[in-house]
């Protein structure tokens, strides 16, 4: 009843919003069809974390691993509770992220926390900019010559229309285009590092607003016609699509690497800032969102289970393999779209097959 009187309050607050905005009634309309399907998905996905809340747990996780992990962001919201659960698993984390200084400052926090266990590697990182992720790449193969585990977790959703310094839109570029490079790039660490018995594990960060997006190959940055959503949800289907695709060379090339893709939840984090919801009722992030810490639980899952062993190219939603929308498991779409990047970024051999 309070859930439905919310969104009865955010679809009469919005248009409003979009009918003073003059903008194009084509425009107002397909805005207003994003705002729904949001809408509607977030509900249910949102209903979904209820009544799975029982499942959204991690049972039975191996300790004192002594592995490395890489994440991407981190510093705060879902990333933050991985990295904390990491340590507690006594798993050293490489962090990439664009405030070193807040990077630092986290061990003394966990160490005070009483977690003694892992150590922290802080590294600059601004996944959207090309140089900036060779750089961090660069750095931690000097380093470490195996990684574990690699975690695609920094995410921006929604804001307006921003380029990349690489030109690309700033959705794309930091959901998507940023981690297929690095993904690319600490490939050969990761191979070293599994092994016929234990794979190592990619694990991307998606959403379930994937659902709802498509890959706009004529207008890949939305040049021609940005609405937010829209672009948010293409870059999570992209990665998606990626994990599948990805999972299935691996197997081809007998690599010991697994792939899965993770929606952590409705969770009530900072990439909220600025929407409808929490601009309107804030209390509703408040009352119906999982913590940060609930939405941490099912990366871990996807890092960590011995259930998923050889399991890979999966995807997870509270700490179950579920599956993914039909439009990630269209073989056609994935190969376009990994030719696609691939030329993007100028990638001539992405791994050892491809
Ligand atoms: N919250 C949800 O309900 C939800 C649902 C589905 C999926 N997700 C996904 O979960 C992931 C984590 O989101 P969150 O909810 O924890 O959001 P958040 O609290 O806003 O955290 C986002 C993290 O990404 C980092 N980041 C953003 N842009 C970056 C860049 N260009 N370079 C490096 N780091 C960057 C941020 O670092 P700074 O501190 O430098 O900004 C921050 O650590 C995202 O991929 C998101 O799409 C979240
Ligand atoms: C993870 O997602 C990125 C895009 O964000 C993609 O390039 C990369 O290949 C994906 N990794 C796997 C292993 O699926
Ligand atoms: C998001 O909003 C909260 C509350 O207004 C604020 O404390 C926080 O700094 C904001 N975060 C970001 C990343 O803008």
């Amino acid at each position: 009843m309070i859930l439905a009187i919310g969104c009865l309050v955010i679809v009469c607050a919005t248009t409003i919003a979009v009918i003073k905005s003059k903008k194009p009634l084509k425009l107002i309309i397909a805005e207003a069809k994003y705002e729904i399907l949001y809408n509607a998905v977030g509900s249910k996905y949102m209903m979904n974390d209820f009544l799975m809340r029982n499942k959204n747990k991690l049972t039975e996780l191996p300790k004192d691993l002594k592995k490395i992990a890489v994440i991407t962001g981190g510093t705060r919201g879902i990333g933050l509770e991985v990295i904390k659960l990491l340590l507690t698993a006594d798993i050293n984390v490489i962090i990439g992220c664009r405030n070193v200084q807040q990077g630092e400052t986290l061990l003394k926090k966990f160490r005070d926390m009483g977690i003694d266990r892992g150590n922290i590697e802080v590294y600059q990182l601004d996944i959207s900019v090309t140089n900036s992720v060779k750089k961090f790449a660069s750095e931690i193969k000097e380093r470490h010559d195996k990684i574990d585990y690699l975690i695609n977790n920094a995410g921006i959703m929604f804001g307006p229309y921003v380029e990349s310094r690489d030109g690309y839109e700033s959705q794309f570029s930091t959901n998507y285009l940023g981690h297929f490079l690095l993904t690319h790039l600490l490939l050969p660490e990761l191979k070293r590092a599994g092994t016929e018995k234990s794979n190592s594990r990619i694990v991307n960060v998606s959403s379930c607003a994937h659902v709802i997006g498509k890959i706009n190959f004529e207008d890949i940055n939305h040049r021609n016609r940005y609405i937010p959503s829209e672009a948010y949800a293409q870059s999570k289907l992209a990665q998606v699509i990626f994990t599948i695709y990805l999972n299935d060379l691996f197997k081809k090339e007998n690599a010991h690497v697994q792939v899965h893709s993770v929606h952590p939840g409705i969770v009530n984090t900072d990439l909220f800032n600025g929407t409808h919801l929490k601009n309107l009722a804030p209390w509703i992030p408040h009352l119906f969102f999982k913590s940060p810490e609930q939405g941490a639980y099912p990366i871990i899952y996807a890092c960590l289970s011995p259930k998923l062993e050889g399991q890979g190219g999966t995807y997870i939603d509270n700490c179950r393999v579920v599956s993914p929308s039909d439009r990630a498991s269209n073989p056609e779409v994935q190969e376009k779209l990994f030719k696609y990047t691939k030329e993007l970024l100028s990638i001539e051999k992405y791994s050892e097959l491809l």
